[in-house]
């Protein structure tokens, strides 16, 4: 144990599930499965669990959070629905897609969830465990990524462990996440117009970007390795831990058939693969800016961008 916590892996079962209901109940972290990344939850309506998921991650407290929902009823007291709102609701949820509606006045969730804004992150996730702990928590789940603030998205348990163990409660084990990408953010607006603030699973055919940075996850460096990445490499150099697709094969690849589905799914797993291995640097293929393609290139960039 590295942090102030012992973490505990708990298998996504009935019984563990009931266990994880209970440490989120407490004010407690739980790392959770859903079908697009790992998700680190807490209690959406107390501050002080809200507090912690900031902390755990080192997030900075301007970014805000997504709310995880049970059903549109929930989701309908915490946020404005529009037609064009229902009308994507019911189309979509469950699934990843996330939305930014206005938030009520009274609605029940802790002012840091939105960090202020006077706007929240709605989302019904689709995963069976996720779903199965949504109904037997009484609230909704604050949930942002479960890696450490500024790195690469979690899709298995061990990717949780590696960047969380000792500063979390617990983890849910559902096994590797099936999408692998993170959810398509649309805010709507009160015209009923709609924005893609981040490309997801759900192509909305356009990147469409908000006036200045809305989401924060839009910022230029995210989701990045702690080295230097090459995007669109069709050669490998020598110190290069080289990321495959379609013919251009590598030390992994994100689809040797050149499946987009498959890239999305396998895209977090290699990057953590080339993070950790010796090579000082990662080399990736180049990807179709098509589809989920879309969404693939655009945390890839981000990957290959430099903080500040
Ligand atoms: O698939 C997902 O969306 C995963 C799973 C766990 O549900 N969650 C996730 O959360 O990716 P996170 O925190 O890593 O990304 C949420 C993004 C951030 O870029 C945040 O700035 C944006 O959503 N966001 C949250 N509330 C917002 C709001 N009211 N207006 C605009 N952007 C918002
Ligand atoms: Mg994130």
């Amino acid at each position: 144990m590295v942090g102030k916590y012992a973490t505990e892996t708990i298998l996504a079962d009935a019984t563990g599930i009931a266990r994880a209901a209970r440490i989120l109940r407490d004010g407690g972290l739980v790392a959770v499965p859903t079908e697009t990344v790992y998700g680190l939850a807490a209690r959406a309506d107390d501050d002080a669990a809200v507090a912690r998921i900031y902390e755990a991650k080192g997030r900075p407290s301007f970014n805000p959070l997504i709310v995880h929902v049970q059903s549109v009823e929930q989701a309908r007291t915490h946020g404005a629905f529009n037609p064009t709102a229902e009308e994507l609701a019911r189309k979509y949820w469950p699934g990843p897609l996330t939305l930014v509606l206005p938030r009520c006045d009274d609605a029940r969730l802790a002012s840091s969830v939105s960090a202020g804004l006077p706007t929240v992150a709605l989302r019904c996730p689709a995963h069976p465990v996720m779903r199965q702990l949504l109904a037997e928590c009484a609230f909704p789940l604050a949930a942002p990524s479960a890696n450490r603030s500024g790195f690469i998205s979690p899709t298995t348990a061990g990717h949780v462990l590696a960047s969380l163990d000792g500063r979390i409660d617990a983890i849910l084990d559902g096994g590797p996440c099936k999408s692998g990408l993170e959810s398509t953010i649309v805010a709507v607006r009160d015209d009923g117009r709609i924005e893609v603030l981040r490309p997801g699973p759900l192509d909305f055919g356009t990147t469409a970007s908000a006036d200045g940075i809305e989401a924060p996850g839009q910022l230029a460096s995210h989701y990045a390795p702690s080295k230097p990445v090459r995007l669109d490499a069709t050669e490998v150099a020598p110190d290069d831990f080289m990321i495959g697709f379609g013919a251009i094969g590598g030390d992994c690849t994100l689809s040797s058939s050149g499946s987009l589905t498959e890239a999305a799914a396998r895209l977090y797993a290699c990057l953590h693969e080339g993070a950790r291995s010796e090579k000082p640097r990662i080399a990736v293929a180049p990807i179709p800016e098509e589809g989920i393609g879309i969404a693939i290139n655009d945390r890839l960039r981000r990957a290959a961008t430099p903080p500040d």
